[in-house]
């Protein structure tokens, strides 16, 4: 089997692996099952927390494994018996000849399949397609690496970096488009988060909704942190959704609390105050920038003081894409590794 069968194997591997939900304490795993000759004879992808792994949905599909066959998947297969069983026990089971993977499993519990495979005269091969793999599973590898939530910081702002006008008053500075891409986004996450200042100014309701006002399937669970008091007729507390309120300022102790719920992804909405904690503790693993064309001058910054002081403090992010969203600029960024 040549080296571009098992690419182009791991490619579509990768591309059923977005099947599953984004959202949830599981990673999205994709799995093909190859036979001796290089053809795709059986195809999975992981369905969520309690669902049979990409791997055993793969491997249902077979009456049964053809001498020679291989396995590929975007994820090294797991080692441990949680609420079903392991895969890498299933591979072997099945009489897989070849394990092929993109990344390994950070999970103290989970990892070590590849060795367990290797113990059993499985052929292991690691890092096909690694890069890609890694970017697209970058929450849950990230989340486990860390053991907290990924933390993914949104705003939207004029062009001149405000995120309301004086007033207060921040409906609308982003476009449609803006908008209904921030409510999928929502979809996909397992938390949203903002400060009592945001509930107490524009009373949001936090819901994923689709264009034409229906919920999305997934509602993240909402999650207000501060102490003041919220009227008992807010949005926030309607009962679309969940809610919690966090009553502290402590950012790690909220990232802590939400990791104990089983929050992989959690998406802080702001407002300005809330968000330049997570950034002063180097706590947004990624951000997502709606700018939109005007400007509202004023003080009412996207971000306040983050005890930046001169030029060689300053917390340089890299562009990971930018693309035009309707009349606004979409920008998706990282922190910049050292
Ligand atoms: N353009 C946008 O994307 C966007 C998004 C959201 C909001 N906004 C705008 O932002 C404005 C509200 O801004 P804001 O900064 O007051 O809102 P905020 O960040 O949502 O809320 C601030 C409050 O959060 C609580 N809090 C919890 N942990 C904290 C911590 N570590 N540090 C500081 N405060 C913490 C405090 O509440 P307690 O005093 O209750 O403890 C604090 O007063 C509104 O005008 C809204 O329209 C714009």
């Amino acid at each position: 089997m040549s080296h571009e069968n098992i690419e182009s194997a791991m490619r579509r591997a990768l591309e059923l692996a977005l099947l599953g939900p984004a959202w949830g304490v599981n990673p999205q795993v994709g799995c093909v099952i190859l036979d001796a000759s290089g053809q795709i004879i059986a195809e999975g992808w992981h369905r969520g927390a309690g669902t049979a792994h990409a791997e055993v949905d793969a491997l249902s599909k077979l009456a049964a494994v053809p001498a020679g066959a291989t396995a590929v998947v975007t994820l090294e297969p797991c080692n441990h018996t949680g609420r079903t069983g392991p895969c890498a026990q299933a591979l072997i089971a099945a009489g897989v000849s070849r394990v092929v993977y993109a990344v390994a499993d950070p999970g103290a519990e989970s990892s070590q399949g590849a060795q367990t495979l290797r113990d059993a005269g499985v052929e292991v091969i690691e890092g096909v397609l690694a890069s890609e793999a890694s970017e697209q599973n970058r929450v849950w590898l990230t989340a486990t690496r860390l053991q907290r939530p990924y933390v993914t910081l949104k705003w939207a702002s004029s062009i001149d970096g405000r995120a309301a006008a004086n007033d207060g008053t921040s409906k609308w500075i982003s476009g449609e488009e803006s908008r209904a891409d921030c409510h999928k986004m929502r979809s996909e996450v397992d938390a949203i988060l903002v400060g009592t200042g945001t509930v107490l100014a524009d009373d949001p309701e936090l819901t994923a909704r689709k264009s034409n006002g229906e919920l999305y399937e997934h509602q993240p669970m909402r999650v207000v942190v501060g102490n003041r008091e919220i009227a008992a007729d807010a949005r926030v507390l309607n009962d679309r959704a969940e809610t919690v309120q966090l009553r502290t300022h402590s950012i790690h102790g909220i990232l802590a609390a939400l990791w104990q719920e089983g929050i992989k992804h959690v998406l802080i909405e702001g407002g300005p105050m809330v968000a330049s904690q997570f950034v002063r503790f180097g706590l947004a693993d990624q951000y997502i920038f709606y700018l939109a064309p005007l400007l509202l001058g004023g003080s009412r910054n996207a971000i306040r003081e983050l005890g930046i002081e001169s030029m060689a403090e300053a917390k340089h992010l890299d562009f990971v894409e930018i693309k035009p969203l309707g009349g606004d600029i979409f920008v998706r960024a990282v922190p910049r590794s050292a």
